[in-house]
């Protein structure tokens, strides 16, 4: 349980002069969640977007899952067990929530183009397996009952829970959510509250990391925060050692009011 999974050092990453992510340094162990919030331009998703090999980073070293990671592609650290929501939802909607689901387990490397183009039966057989590990993942979340519906009938708040369902059909060891309140109203935010919460009891082995601009969310849900202001860490600790530090107040709690 008290697994460390990411740890980051110093890592920076700057796009023109722009210092977008300037040493930074977390850890997680497994079955825990920690938060980072910052506003508008901290570099929040630059450091998503560094851990799951979208960029590369300038400096600094990634260790996931004991691996130093930095020269792996997206893909294999996905493959590791990285997995990652967007700030924007991202469902198909020409697709129903089911086959959304099964998107994210149709790349395992079994299931090849040949095999699909000339439908041999070892297709169907992994079809057949891929649709039951998305469904169980839905039924576990209790999201069975949309199984056959577009994402586009669902209320945001039931969409960003499909968005996240996908992201755990992989059985990740450490799930990242980009904001996954933004845009909801204060009641679904407090059911999405629950569904992480939710989440956390039946994946205990999971480490999520959660960007989020809704403070009770954030507050609520992690045990360690950091804090990032233009590019840099002000300030980390548990949700009341923030909340009582006179620089995050200064620089976004203060903000918020
Ligand atoms: N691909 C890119 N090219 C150029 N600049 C970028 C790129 N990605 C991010 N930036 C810049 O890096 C800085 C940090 O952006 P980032 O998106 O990480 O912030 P954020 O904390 O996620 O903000 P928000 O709360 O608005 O989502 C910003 O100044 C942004 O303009
Ligand atoms: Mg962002």
């Amino acid at each position: 349980m008290t697994e460390q999974i990411l740890k980051t050092h110093n890592l920076s990453k700057a796009f023109g002069g722009v210092c977008a992510v300037k040493d930074f340094n977390m850890e997680i162990n497994a079955g825990r969640i920690r938060g980072i919030i910052g506003p508008n331009g901290a570099g929040k998703t630059t450091i998503f977007n560094l851990l799951s090999r979208i960029y590369k980073e300038d400096e600094g070293t990634i260790e996931f899952a004991g691996q130093d990671v930095t020269s792996k592609s997206q893909i294999e650290v996905a493959r590791m067990g990285l997995s990652r929501t967007f700030q924007n939802t991202r469902l198909f909607v020409g697709l129903n929530v089911l086959d959304n689901v099964k998107v994210a387990l149709d790349h395992d490397g079994k299931y090849s183009l040949f095999s699909a183009l000339f439908k041999l039966p070892f297709r169907n057989k992994q079809e057949r397996m891929i649709k039951e590990k998305a469904m169980s993942c839905l039924e576990l979340l209790n999201l069975d009952e949309f199984a056959k519906l577009s994402p586009s009938n669902l209320s945001y708040g039931y969409q960003r829970r499909v968005e996240i369902a996908r992201a755990l059909a992989n059985d990740p060891k450490v799930l990242m959510l980009d904001e996954p309140a933004a845009g909801l109203n204060p009641e679904e935010t407090s059911m999405l509250m629950d569904f992480i919460k939710d989440i956390q009891a039946k994946y205990p082995n999971l480490a999520i990391l959660v960007i989020e601009h809704r403070m009770e969310l954030i507050m609520n849900l992690c045990d360690h925060i950091y804090v990032q202001d233009s590019g840099l860490t002000i300030a980390e600790g548990t949700p009341a050692e923030i909340q009582s530090n006179p620089k995050v107040l200064a620089a976004y709690l203060g903000e918020e009011e």
